[in-house]
């Protein structure tokens, strides 16, 4: 630990569902670095949390600015990026076998380190869930893709896909339009489906083969004809009617419904054991998902399409309402003032040491959950005064 912990300021959730700026306080483990923030993309996964008084924001990407003595991976000055998983044992069955962020001892976002998000001024996290950022990306294209796009990029890499499969993506939002674009260079065919008719032309130019609306009353059906589909990647924020795939899927398909805090899966029940349907749980990308997803988008010219605001209370409640409103195109990423948006930064080191206007906190490790499980060991509570 360095000898002298560290303020910043990181933007929190609160139980009046207001955005609230409080003052974490850290020090910096031996394998830990201090990351000043630039930029954060916003999932709808942080629409869940805002009711929560915890640090918001899962799609960080910053500057190193200071090293716990055992670090090796990273260096001061370093652009790193990180997502929804910051910690695992690598000591058990699932991490000695890739399998990390399944790790039963893992922290990730709303669970543990609750002092701490992606929104803030600064963050300090173990080394080996920093990812570097390539220098022909920028910061704000890297953002988005530590949550939004490691998620589909994770399963559409590790699932067991083949480039001659007809692949569907559900819903265009933050997700689908990075699924879209993964799955189209993948050598997929491609195949949307969205609730609004307005996403047509991007969704084709984001490299769609086909695109079809949803249909929004019950009961009501896709067109006939369209040929069946060999995977299924759920990227909305609510389920869709499973009855309107029925017809839709081959046998023996898999979906993979992504759609995160919402009600259980319920699929028809005899349609399931007759077709072979698999339904397949999927979370982010591995370690190795993250570098190789990286890799890839350079190799592809692949992006996200962003729409910017400023990392200030005002600036994230602007985006979380936006968001909820389905205005966003296509993910909402906040912008650190000061931030240079070609992917350097000019933000002054000098800012960790400030002492921010602050709301008193008090974070309890492996407390009480949050109301929410994660099949994980340990959770950590915080309560703003
Ligand atoms: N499993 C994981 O690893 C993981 C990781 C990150 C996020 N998630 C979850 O994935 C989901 C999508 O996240 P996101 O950040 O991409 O959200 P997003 O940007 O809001 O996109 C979601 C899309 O869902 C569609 N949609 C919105 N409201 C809908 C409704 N009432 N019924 C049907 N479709 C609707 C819209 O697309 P159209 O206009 O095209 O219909 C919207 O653009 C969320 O539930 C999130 O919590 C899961
Ligand atoms: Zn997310
Ligand atoms: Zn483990």
């Amino acid at each position: 630990m360095t000898a002298e912990p560290i303020n910043f300021v990181t933007y929190c959730g609160s139980k009046a569902n207001q955005v609230v700026p409080v003052k974490t306080t850290r020090s910096i483990g031996a394998r830990e670095c201090l990351v000043e923030v630039t930029h954060s993309g916003y999932c709808a996964t942080d629409t869940y949390f805002t009711g929560v008084p915890m640090g918001l924001g899962h799609e960080g990407v910053g500057v190193v600015r200071q090293l716990g003595p055992a670090v090796t991976q990273h260096k001061v000055g370093d652009r790193v990026g990180w997502g929804f998983v910051h910690e695992a044992c690598f000591n058990c069955k699932q991490c000695l076998s890739g399998g990390e962020i399944y790790c039963l001892k893992r922290k990730m976002y709303g669970y543990g380190n609750l002092d701490q998000g992606s929104l803030a001024t600064h963050a300090v996290w173990d080394e080996n869930f920093l990812f570097p950022i390539p220098d022909a990306m920028t910061s704000a294209d890297a953002a988005p893709l530590m949550c939004a796009g490691a998620s589909v990029f994770g399963s559409l890499q590790q699932r067991g896909y083949k480039s001659s499969d007809r692949c569907g993506i559900v819903g265009i939002g933050g997700l689908g339009h990075l699924a879209i674009q993964f799955a189209h260079k993948m050598g997929m065919e491609v195949v949307t489906f969205s609730t609004t008719e307005a996403k047509r032309e991007e969704a084709l130019a984001f490299g769609a083969d086909e695109f079809y609306v949803l249909p929004r009353t019950a009961g009501a059906k896709l067109p006939e004809g369209i040929r069946r589909l060999d995977h299924l990647l759920v990227c909305s924020t609510a389920q869709p009617d499973w009855h309107v795939f029925l017809n839709v899927l081959e046998p023996r398909a898999t979906i993979y419904p992504l759609t995160a805090f919402e009600k259980d899966v319920t699929y028809p029940h005899l349609d399931l054991i007759f077709s072979g349907v698999t339904i397949q749980g999927t979370m982010i990308a591995t370690k190795q998902g993250y570098v190789d997803m990286l890799r890839f988008c350079i190799q592809h010219k692949i992006k996200p399409v962003n729409q910017e605001y400023p990392m200030t209370v005002e600036g994230i409640e602007k985006c979380n309402h936006d968001l909820k409103a389905g205005t966003i195109r296509y993910r909402g990423v906040l912008v650190a003032e000061g931030a240079d948006r070609s992917g350097e930064t000019v933000l002054d080191p000098e800012t960790a040491k400030a002492e921010p206007e602050v709301t008193k906190v008090t974070v309890v490790v492996d407390g009480e959950k949050n109301g929410v499980t994660n099949g994980s060991s340990g959770h950590d509570v915080m309560e703003i005064a």
